[in-house]
């Protein structure tokens, strides 16, 4: 496995390697859900990319950038096993250079959910999700359904501005009590840790409501809402049941919905999501 830290060095190397190649972005201290991205994007290509990079970017000024965990050999020993061809691990400097100063936006898509809260953020994935489309080159890139609106909000900007990249979206993995894993979970204090199944629980249960015949999406939320607030530690931040082209709030679940909740629990902002009807992809 080769390391790359510059972009010149990766390009050297990306002339040898074999053809498709697929990319799994990443901002490191990897687990399970990221190495699920690098069998996904293995199975599809004849080489992997992995990148790891603390994107300074879709950090507000008040979230984790500086606390944002990292343990770089582990991961790079991981990726190893894993069959990674190249990692790419630039510093700040070489992907924001002096003088940086072009950004790439999407617009309406970016206006809801995790963007109504985090007004940059998605302006710092989409600029570095484009960047990197651009030095590394692969045929394919893979990302997770964990982050369900960053998923679709890259999938909106590689049409907009026409990236011949195939999308694969990889099922979110999770904990044995069905937590959705992520590098903030490390935050969580115990009891905030089993609290914060309640998300999971939240989620089940629209699904078995839908199962159900229910379709009034306020039902519903409503519904999601009252078993969150049975865990006092967990503190609701929304309860979408959004149209997966739009992510326009609907009235009635009579199309392909994206159901996905964020809550602050304890110093984690976590998020989760599930697609209804059950088994539809979410592009
Ligand atoms: P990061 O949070 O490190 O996640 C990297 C990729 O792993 C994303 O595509 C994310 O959706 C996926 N992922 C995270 N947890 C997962 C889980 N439990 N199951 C399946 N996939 C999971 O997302 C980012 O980094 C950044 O925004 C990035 C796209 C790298 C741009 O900086």
């Amino acid at each position: 496995m080769d390391v790359a830290r510059t972009i010149a060095e990766y390009r050297k190397l990306r002339a040898g390697l074999a053809e498709p190649v697929g990319l799994v972005p990443t901002m490191g201290y990897l687990h399970e859900g990221h190495l699920s991205l690098v069998r996904a994007a293995r199975e599809r290509s004849a080489s992997v990319v992995a990148s790891i990079f603390v994107n300074p970017s879709q950090f507000g000024p008040t979230e984790d950038l500086a606390a944002y965990p990292r343990d770089l050999d582990r991961d790079l020993s991981r990726l190893e096993e894993e069959g990674v061809a190249v990692v790419f691990v630039p510093e700040v400097d070489e992907i924001y250079p002096k003088g940086y100063d072009t950004w790439v936006t999407v617009e309406e898509l970016t206006t809801r959910l995790e963007g109504a809260s985090r007004p940059t953020h998605f302006r710092g994935v989409a600029t570095i999700v484009a960047k990197l489309f651009n030095i590394v080159e692969p045929q394919i890139a893979v990302f997770g359904q964990k982050d369900a609106q960053q998923a679709l909000v890259i999938d909106r900007m590689a049409r907009d501005l026409g990236f011949d990249i195939e999308l694969v979206i990889s099922p979110t993995v999770r904990e044995p009590d069905g937590l959705a894993m992520s590098s903030r979970n490390v935050y969580l204090e115990p009891d905030e840790r089993h609290s914060a199944t309640v998300l999971r629980r939240s989620l089940t249960l629209a699904e078995s409501l839908y199962m159900n015949g229910e379709r009034s999406a306020e039902s519903i939320r409503l519904q999601m809402q009252k078993v969150i607030a049975s865990e006092p530690l967990v503190d609701p931040l929304y309860v979408s049941i959004a149209d997966v082209a739009t992510l326009q709030e609907m009235e009635t679940v009579d199309r392909k919905a994206l159901v996905s909740l964020a809550a602050q629990v304890g110093k984690a902002r976590l998020i989760d999501n599930i697609v209804l009807p059950p088994g539809e992809s979410l592009l």
